[in-house]
């Protein structure tokens, strides 16, 4: 199995991606990370190790990370869109965890499951990106034993969070330019375009519902959720942008991907956050002189739809 770490902030989808990744035999969940973002780190904590524990899974050690961005320290919430703690007022009617807190944080836990990786980890990073942004710039040496950095992340066609820029991206701008921009490590961008297509209605929530006890409580996080997400779709279902993220980071190729120069707009401005996807190259890049760089990001564009939600439901 592929040795995964995920980076989160729960949040509701991120809760189904955690989930996806503990309960799949394909993968082995070397651990968790978490960070400030849809809710401040203490909760997006207690609830990545409350589904931990959903899915009967001690064995995995979750760290805690930043609790706030790089350089402008200002918190960005979206407890509108996921609830007051990030799981639709009802993190505490999941199991109480079953595990401690990893001591040293999650930079130090980063550092020791890569340094102890005998073949490439897989990072998937599906809240802001300032943990990531941190290991890489203050421990360069663990950048060879990362095979991919699969991130939800982006917009290409414009934000949820502002008109320009995506939730995570927007939350720090400046971790995510040094991720996608300033670094070497291979990166593949899951952004909100193809997430918002991947969405899944009530017929597909009413199967996850009645599909076991895991399936029941996962369902269950989704009320208010599914209240903000009434108007985003206009109908009734949700958008599960993180689980489709760590879709690609379980199954390689599930997403159809890519490859372009990625920028990321750090100005304080009103495109700060904006992921700005340099798609002329892709015609350049044809140019049979070869001299233009492809682009380091792999960019998700499409997926089958049908199957990418039968896996997710799997
Ligand atoms: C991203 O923002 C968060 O609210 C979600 O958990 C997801 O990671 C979508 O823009
Ligand atoms: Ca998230």
């Amino acid at each position: 199995p592929l040795p995964l770490i995920i980076d989160t902030d729960p949040g509701v989808d991120d809760a189904f991606a955690i989930a996806v990744a503990a309960l799949s035999e394909d993968v082995d969940l070397l651990g968790i990370t978490t960070v400030f973002g849809n809710v401040p780190l203490e909760a997006t904590t207690l609830n990545a190790r409350r589904v931990l524990a959903l899915c009967g899974r001690a064995d995995v050690p979750v760290a805690a990370g930043a609790a706030r961005p790089l350089v402008h320290a200002q918190l960005r919430r979206a407890s509108h869109v996921h609830g007051p703690d990030g799981l639709s007022g009802r993190s505490a009617t999941l199991p109480e965890p079953h595990r401690a807190v990893e001591p040293g944080g999650a930079v130090r836990l980063l550092v020791s499951l890569l340094e102890a990786a005998e073949e490439p980890v897989t990072i998937a990073p599906i809240g802001p990106l300032t943990n990531i942004a941190l290991l890489l710039a203050a421990h360069p040496q663990v950048r060879e034993k990362i095979g991919r950095i699969v991130i939800m992340g982006g917009g290409l066609a414009g934000g949820n969070s502002t008109g320009a820029a995506e939730f995570n991206i927007w939350s720090d701008p400046e971790a995510a330019r040094r991720v996608l921009v300033e670094e070497t490590v291979p990166c593949v961008l899951v952004p909100m375009d193809l997430t918002y297509r991947c969405a899944v209605d009530s017929a597909w929530l009413g199967e996850l519902a009645a599909s076991g006890p895991v399936g029941a409580a996962l369902a269950a996080l989704t009320p208010d959720y599914r209240a903000h997400y009434r108007t985003a779709l206009g109908w009734d279902g949700i958008v599960l942008h993180d689980a489709v993220a760590v879709a690609e980071a379980i199954r390689p190729g599930i997403l159809r991907t890519e490859r372009y120069p990625v920028e990321v707009e750090c100005s304080l401005g009103p495109a700060r956050g904006a992921t700005l996807v340099d798609r002329r190259r892709q015609a350049l890049r044809a140019d049979a002189e070869g001299d233009v760089v492809p682009g380091r990001v792999e960019i998700a564009v499409d997926t089958d739809l049908d199957g990418l939600r039968a896996f997710i439901l799997e």
